[in-house]
């Protein structure tokens, strides 16, 4: 698309959203055409704060607008792939928030529409902009600490003991979160899928998991209004890599005194890495050479990467689709579905 600017449409006006809109803001060239939501009063008042001009109260005349020509999904997981499917109908390049769908057949349907269509398809996993994690891919692919053995990852939440984001016993954008019938997969959907990806860009894709997942009480009857409190809020897997590690990736919701921590850590036979989000976005521990004898950590700065939604803009402009794409949803998706069924069978799942 040249130079022109690129009119966005923004759906779904809440929590994550404004977050969208402000990156957006900051890419040069992008400009947010439109919003929309299911609660039209929500939009309004959203498109208001954010300068919106167009804001409407129906999906067709919203996805309809020739004007458009890419759109950012930020909707509950449920949504994600009906909405993306119609926007791809029209043409639109999609951003899409996380996970990309509810299973892999649903993420295979969008990633194969997109390509179809050859339209710009990516998918909002965020820690993807964390330069320690693509410095350590990097290393890894370049031989520098030798053969990966054994990777230790976690996601750490604790908004279901602590007020951090607000009383998730309140809010609808929490209890969502909290209930299969409200489209959620429990904290293995939500924030599972972030360190299944962030455990494997760096080192290659898995072979096998055996998952255990747990959904604590935390109401009376396990029920808060219309949101009964069954999507699992726990979750370990311990798995193994196509390039024969081994590895442990947990998440939780209830790790008490950790906001939002994401760490990780890669043994090899001539070095290692370590990754914790909550030290640095843009720094990794290295251990390699005669530090290796020494057990010694020498801190190692990573050159900035582009966000997703400045990589996005740069996608539609270029035609070039950067990553992660939807086929990189749809393959954590494929892990998703296997941790269901090891959690049900109590055995390990191959991922083929
Ligand atoms: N990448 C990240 O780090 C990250 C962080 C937070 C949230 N998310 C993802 O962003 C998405 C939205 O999360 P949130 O925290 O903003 O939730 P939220 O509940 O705050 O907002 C969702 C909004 O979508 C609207 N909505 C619901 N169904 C819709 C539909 N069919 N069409 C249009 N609008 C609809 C709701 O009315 C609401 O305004 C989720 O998929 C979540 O997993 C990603």
């Amino acid at each position: 698309m040249g130079n022109e600017t690129i009119n966005l449409g923004i759906i779904g006006t809440g929590g994550m959203a404004a977050n969208h809109v402000a990156k957006f803001k900051e890419v040069g060239g992008c400009h947010i055409l439109s919003a929309f939501d299911i609660d039209f009063d929500r939009a309004r008042v959203f498109a208001e704060k954010h300068q919106i001009h167009k804001v409407y109260p129906d999906f067709e005349p919203f996805i309809a607008d020739p004007d458009l020509d890419a759109v950012s999904i930020v909707t509950p997981d449920d949504s994600h792939c009906s909405i993306s499917l119609k926007a791809i109908e029209k043409n639109l390049h999609v951003l899409c928030e996380k996970p990309l769908a509810l299973n892999y057949a649903d993420a295979k349907k969008m990633a194969d529409a997109a390509k179809k269509k050859q339209l710009i398809n990516m998918v909002n996993f965020t820690y993807r902009n964390a330069s320690a994690l693509q410095k350590a891919r990097e290393l890894i692919q370049n031989g520098k600490i030798g053969e990966v053995k054994h990777v230790e990852a976690s996601y750490l939440q604790t908004w279901l003991t602590a007020k951090v984001w607000g009383d998730w016993r309140k809010e609808p954008k929490w209890l969502w979160r909290l209930s299969e019938k409200h489209g959620s997969k429990g904290v293995l959907g939500d924030v599972g899928v972030h360190i299944l990806d962030f455990a494997t860009f760096p080192i290659g894709p898995l072979a096998s998991v055996h998952c255990l997942l747990k959904t604590f009480h935390k109401a009376e009857n396990d029920q808060i209004g219309e949101y009964r409190l069954d999507a699992n809020d726990s979750a370990i897997i311990t798995c193994e890599y196509e390039n024969g590690a081994i590895g442990t990736v947990h998440t939780s919701r209830w790790a008490t005194g950790q906001v939002n921590s994401l760490s990780l850590k890669i043994f090899a036979d001539q070095g290692a890495i370590k990754i914790n989000l909550d030290e640095s976005m843009d720094h990794l521990m290295l251990c390699r050479g005669d530090n290796v004898e020494t057990s010694s950590f020498v801190p190692i700065a990573c050159e900035a990467t582009p966000n997703i939604f400045k990589r996005f803009i740069t996608s539609v402009r270029t035609g070039k689709n950067a990553q992660p794409d939807f086929e990189q949803g749809a393959r954590i998706q494929k892990l998703l579905d296997a941790c269901f069924r090891s959690h049900q069978s109590g055995q390990t799942v191959k991922i083929i």
